[in-house]
């Protein structure tokens, strides 16, 4: 249960996982996080929880959360030194480029003190990720709109906390929404993790070759970033932009249904979904009461219902089982919220940091693993012999 890919004589390459953090039924749209719904856990959990779950495998005691949230919130600064990275940066850098250098920077002050077979030391390493990326993230955007970092609080939730330091400036304090903060902490949960993803195996074949788990969270985030993948997100919302208005919509149909048109349907499709992906499914629902609770009237979320309802019922996406993804909505949500869409993608890799350590933990804390070691079909030419330069 190495995470790797495994190919069998026939050469049909076949993932061999072993895990129990996170189910999919891709067929019936069901995502099960230790055994959880994830319309459960995004309705009546919180995104701290949701982390002790799938580090620990249980839903925790009031105290073990209060304990855990405590621990977290007093990782969250980072070494002042880190800050100099940011200053290497154009910018207007984008955010995912400057997360990949400076989440893989974090090595640079934590290797030496990550033994990874120390069980204490990968627990400590992965609070420290959990708690310093929305640090990271914010800083990220506010080196974007060239303005001050804001520290941490550890008076304010996680995410508020995260909201804070992404918003507030040293002019005006930052008024914290409750509405704004469960939003944002519903979207957290929603990304948190989805079993062995391209992002997370990545993770895993970076760590089954004993590297620190903080170059491995970089290497993580750097494949989110596909367009393919957790870039779909950023992708989806310009998407709509573009089509700006429901009358537009049918082009942009019949440009996804010709397949000699590159342009695929952002928030479309799934690798494992053939169902409505169930975390769409809250995604809607959310932008939904975001939207009439903060009173935006974006005529991109009419676009993006409308372009559903279309897309479900044409006969190329009904035999293509292609259905919304989490990321069809979220930046809907996001952009409500505030945030540029180059930040859309952070968010996702700040999200899914914490599935991406728990699986990581998972199969560094096997005695068993080994590392990755994928291998291929060869299609090369056969063996032949070398021929001189001047007989070519
Ligand atoms: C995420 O793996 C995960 O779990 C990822 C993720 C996570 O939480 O980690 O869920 C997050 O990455 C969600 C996916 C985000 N990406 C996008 O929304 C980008 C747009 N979607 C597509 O690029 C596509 O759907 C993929 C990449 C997601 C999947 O591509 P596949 O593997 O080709 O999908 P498929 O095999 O189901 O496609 C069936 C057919 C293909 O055509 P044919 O080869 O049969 O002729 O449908 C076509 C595809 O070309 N198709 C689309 C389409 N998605 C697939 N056509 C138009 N628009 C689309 N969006």
């Amino acid at each position: 249960n190495t995470g790797m890919f495994t190919y069998d004589p026939g050469f049909t390459s076949t993932a061999s996982c072993e895990s129990g953090l996170t189910y999919i039924d891709g067929d019936a749209g069901v995502l099960l996080h230790r055994g959880y719904p994830i319309g459960q856990l995004a309705e009546q959990s919180s995104f701290m929880e949701v982390c002790y779950l799938l580090l620990n495998g249980e839903l925790p005691s009031a105290k073990e959360l209060a304990d855990f949230t405590n621990t977290i919130t007093r990782h969250t600064m980072v070494h002042e030194q880190l800050t100099a990275f940011f200053r290497g940066f154009r910018r207007d850098a984008h955010p995912m480029a400057i997360m990949v250098g400076v989440v893989g920077a974090l090595s640079a002050f934590y290797h030496d003190s990550t033994d990874i077979n120390d069980p204490e030391q990968r627990r400590i390493a992965s609070h420290r990720l959990i708690a310093k990326m929305p640090t990271i993230a914010a800083m990220a955007y506010k080196y974007s709109v060239g303005q001050p970092f804001v520290y941490p609080r550890n008076d304010l939730s996680y995410t508020a906390n995260f909201l804070n330091m992404t918003f507030s400036v040293p002019a005006e304090e930052y008024k914290i929404d409750p509405i704004v903060v469960d939003a944002m902490d519903k979207i957290f949960t929603l990304h948190a993790d989805h079993e062995q993803n391209a992002s997370t195996s990545t993770v895993r074949l970076a760590g089954s070759s004993g590297a620190n788990p903080f170059a491995c969270i970089a290497a993580g985030i750097a494949c989110l970033w596909g367009p393919a993948h957790g870039g779909a997100n950023e992708a989806a919302l310009n998407m709509l932009r573009e089509i700006g208005t429901v009358d537009r919509i049918p082009e942009y149909i019949a440009r996804a249904k010709n397949k000699d048109d590159p342009f695929r349907l952002m928030g479309f499709g799934h690798r494992v979904y053939k169902n409505y992906d169930p975390r769409a499914t809250v995604m809607q629902k959310t932008a939904k009461d975001v939207l009439e609770k903060l009173g935006v009237n974006d005529p991109i979320f009419d676009v993006a219902k409308e372009l559903e309802q279309i897309a479900l019922n044409d006969p190329y996406f009904i035999e293509k089982k292609l259905y919304p993804n989490v990321d069809f909505y979220s930046g809907v949500i996001l952009s409500a919220i505030g945030f540029p869409t180059e930040m859309f993608t952070v968010l996702f890799a700040l999200a899914r940091t914490v599935g991406w350590v728990a699986q990581w933990n998972e199969m560094i804390s096997d005695p068993a693993q080994k590392i990755g070691r994928p291998r291929q079909l060869y299609t090369g030419p056969t063996q032949r012999d070398y021929v001189a330069v001047d007989k070519r």
